[in-house]
């Protein structure tokens, strides 16, 4: 499973990038507001540093303004893919796009009918939303195993992005079910490396060194 960050903090992505292990970045509309930047900029920046996907979200509207926002975007790199919502205009401006050779990642994604649409409609990328669907009382590691389930028995190329990772359980069960890619935040991402055992055993061979 590829491992996408889901940030659009500069210093972030300069730090993890230097990890090795990142191929690929999403943003989305409150995590540009967080950073007081336009989005053209913030993409601007993260295109020069992270060498793969690097997922840009239009305004939410009518397919024709997204489809035009889409290609302001798209033009500045071509390792930009645009980021829609799963709403019917959404799924018109994702088959526009595609069919003009533009990446397209389909976003806040709940169902498996909702990640069909997108998938019938060409979509680079579905992002179900992991985290959410938990706070909702449903159960995301069932949503990643059947969506995963739905691309691989009629053969999409769609690739499933798993979002709206929290914690640690999120990474094992979408590695588990299949995910193609999942987007971390930096906080989860360091925290990959981590585990009591580990910990506990540095420190054994920490004092062992020093006798
Ligand atoms: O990738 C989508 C993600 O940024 C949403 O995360 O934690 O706001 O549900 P969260």
């Amino acid at each position: 499973m590829k491992l996408f960050i889901d940030t659009a903090n500069i210093s972030e992505i300069e730090e993890a990038s230097k990890w090795g292990v990142v191929s690929g970045v999403t943003t989305n509309p409150s995590l540009i507001a967080k950073e007081g930047q336009k989005l053209e900029d913030v993409i601007k920046k993260i295109v020069e540093l992270v060498d793969g996907p690097i997922s840009a979200e239009v305004d939410e509207g009518l397919a024709v303004d997204m489809v035009k926002q889409a290609k302001v975007l798209a033009k500045i790199h071509k390792n930009v893919v645009i980021k829609l919502p799963m709403t019917m205009e959404g799924i018109k401006a994702c088959r526009e796009l595609t069919d003009l050779g533009i990446h397209t990642n389909v976003t806040l994604i709940f169902s498996v009918h909702q990640a069909l649409m997108a998938c019938e409609a060409g979509a680079t990328y579905i992002s179900p939303f992991m985290g959410r669907m938990d706070d909702a009382g449903f159960k995301s590691k069932e949503l990643i195993e059947d969506i995963v389930t739905l691309t691989s028995i009629h053969g999409y190329d769609t690739q499933i992005i798993s979002a709206s990772i929290r914690n640690l359980q999120h990474i094992n069960d979408a590695a588990l079910a299949g995910s193609d890619i999942a987007t971390v935040p930096f906080k989860v991402l360091k925290q990959m490396v981590n585990h009591p055992l580990t910990t506990a055993g540095l420190k054994i061979f920490a004092d062992a060194s020093k006798k």
